[in-house]
């Protein structure tokens, strides 16, 4: 009995581990009695395999069809876009004027999240967002230079991850965000043409490439009465 149970959590592992290498969604596993003969394990040890990745909503099963890999839980609608993209997928008309573009020392928060040493130089820019023509949002971004030699010369009105990805060939592939509530500080909505203090979704987001490594750290707070957060979310199975 408990030889069969481990039987069966290695070929579940096993079968995760082949999954998780680029299984598409919604392609069939090999039939239990395959699996079987594969592994030299008996089919009630394939089907526990099975019931335990269904159960962990790796896998589903279709009746008298087979066993089949799940979508991710996290629909692909949560999508790492660029501010750009949000605007135009709103029907606006991005827009960006830098403000700054210097050289900082990391200091130690930023010198973690981006993997250089406090000491180390990044490129600071700044921008006012617009979203056709009126003031949406400031944006602190922060770049390892190693990695974006010369660009803190070349950033103007165009999208950033356009320039990463047509430039410097880097392409993002996931982030941490979090927003929470805050509010615009005087020369924040001087810039953002609105009230001082008045209310504002603060932004930061740290962005990796398909490697894992850190590419960008940003900040940006947002005009509240001009912007809201929009997902579309779904119930975990
Ligand atoms: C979002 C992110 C920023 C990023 C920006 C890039 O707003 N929060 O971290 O810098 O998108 O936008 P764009 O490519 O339009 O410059």
């Amino acid at each position: 009995m408990a030889e069969q149970h481990t039987k069966s959590e290695r070929l579940r592992k096993h079968l995760m581990d082949v999954i998780d290498q680029g299984l598409e969604p919604h392609s069939k596993l090999p039939a239990e009695r395959d699996l079987a003969t594969e592994f030299d394990v008996s089919r009630l040890t394939v089907r526990r395999a099975l019931d335990r990745l269904a159960n962990d909503g790796l896998v589903y099963r279709v009746q008298g069809a087979g066993t089949f890999v799940a979508a991710p839980r996290i629909t692909k609608s949560v999508e790492l876009t660029s501010f750009s993209e949000d605007m135009r997928a709103r029907g606006l008309m991005p827009g960006s004027t830098t403000l700054i573009s210097e050289t900082v020392p990391a200091g130690a928060k930023l010198g973690a999240l981006l993997r250089v040493s406090p000491s180390a130089e990044l490129f600071h820019i700044r921008r006012a967002r617009t979203a056709d023509g009126e003031p949406m949002a400031l944006e602190d971004s922060y770049l390892n230079p190693l990695l974006f030699p010369g660009l803190i010369d070349n950033v103007g009105g165009e999208s950033l991850y356009k320039i990463m990805e047509d430039d410097y060939g880097l392409r993002l592939e996931w982030a941490q965000q979090s927003i929470r509530a805050s509010v615009l500080e005087p020369e924040q909505a001087r810039i953002l043409h609105a009230p001082p203090f008045s209310p504002a979704f603060f932004v930061e987001r740290t962005s990796y490439d398909a490697r894992d490594v850190a590419i960008e750290y940003a900040e940006s707070i947002y005009r509240a009465d001009r912007y809201h957060y929009e997902l579309e979310i779904h119930r975990a199975r």
